[in-house]
């Protein structure tokens, strides 16, 4: 029987499609539309409804209209494509032109500076963040990524992260025995190890069935996260910890970037600029959505800790700082501390 190119490219597309396939599928797609010259897949691993699936939308719609259609971006979210385990080797083989990894994911591929990012009770808030990636030391930070031929286009926010399981999550004591899945970040290991906690690193994708099938007792996440994945139907209890960062960086694949025209270049690289401008301003609205929604739904009871409960926290994880120090060097903490002010 023949299979159509709508048939193949549409519900089975999820997960079976790789590189040259799934590239097809999209130009096949546009071209109904209007014929693009050049194609940019972009892959990421969140619910288009999110800071970062809105981000990359606004992305494409940038491009294509500023291009006149002649450059088209296919955006793939929710690990459509590639998830956690192998999008960082699509991008590098050339799979797929841009992805837009959280920062906690570079250590893993040789940059663990990223890591420092990931440090709990490190920033009062996404303005100080941006005092670092916006600082000569975010620039430089993006400029090492070149030596697994990536190109690092520009940071985004998501937010800060909250805690949940099927109880409280307040103080250390509340962590003790709990299996909570952690992103592959050894800093991010090492706080819920500080915690009494046993961490597990799951692919963001597998996190919420991780959840319900009870491998992993809780999680950590921007509420955003935590509400498009639906995971608050698999835990009953998300407190509103505010522990740590959670941001982005989107890189290119160094090869098509540096085949890009001057001109196509700078078209693409306003239009990212652009768009992530957008992402930041919609970050927090977007995670208070998010709580709106999940109060709305009820089920999840929310929880906000005490004073002295987030003073137990802090006091836990210190040793992480310390830790992090040690293995990527005093400097770059000292660095951060003083792009932050
Ligand atoms: C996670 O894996 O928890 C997040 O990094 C997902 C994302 O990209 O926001």
């Amino acid at each position: 029987m023949e299979t159509t190119n709508r048939e193949f490219c549409g519900a089975g597309r999820r997960r079976l499609l790789h590189g040259i396939a799934a590239a097809a599928c999209s130009a096949a797609g546009l071209a109904r539309a209007a014929p693009a010259a050049l194609t940019i897949r972009l892959s990421h691993v969140v619910a288009e409804d999110t800071p970062k699936g809105l981000a990359a939308n606004r992305f494409q719609a940038l491009v294509q209209q500023r291009s006149g259609g002649r450059i088209a971006v296919a955006v793939y979210p929710d690990a459509q494509l590639y998830g956690d385990h192998d999008e960082m080797q699509a991008l590098q083989l050339g799979a797929v032109e841009m992805l837009a990894p959280s920062l906690s994911k570079f250590g893993r591929i040789g940059f663990p500076e990223f890591e420092l990012f990931d440090l709990p009770y490190l920033f009062p808030d996404a303005a100080s963040v941006r005092r670092i990636t916006q600082s000569s030391l975010g620039r430089r930070m993006l400029d090492r990524l070149a030596r697994q031929r990536l190109v690092g286009l520009g940071y985004m926010d998501n937010g800060f992260k909250h805690m949940s399981a099927n109880r409280p999550l307040l103080e250390p004591a509340h962590f003790v025995g709990l299996r909570m899945r952690v992103q592959a970040s050894r800093v991010i290991a090492a706080q819920m190890r500080a915690l009494g906690a046993r961490p597990v690193t799951l692919a963001f994708s597998e996190t919420r069935r991780a959840l319900a099938a009870g491998v992993v007792d809780g999680t950590e996440n921007p509420i955003s996260n935590f509400w498009t994945q639906s995971m608050h139907e698999v835990q009953n209890d998300l407190s509103l910890t505010a522990h740590g960062y959670l941001g982005y960086a989107f890189v290119a694949n160094q090869r098509f970037w540096e085949g890009l025209s001057a001109a196509d270049r700078e078209l693409v690289g306003s239009a990212l600029r652009e768009a992530l401008h957008f992402g930041n301003q919609i970050a927090d609205t977007q995670n208070d959505k998010a709580l709106a929604a999940l109060r709305e739904a009820g089920g999840t009871r929310i929880h906000v800790p005490t004073q002295a409960q987030i003073g137990l926290m802090r006091k836990a994880v210190e040793p992480v700082h310390a830790g992090l120090a040690q293995r990527i060097g005093p400097q770059w903490l000292r660095d951060a501390l003083q792009a932050m002010g």
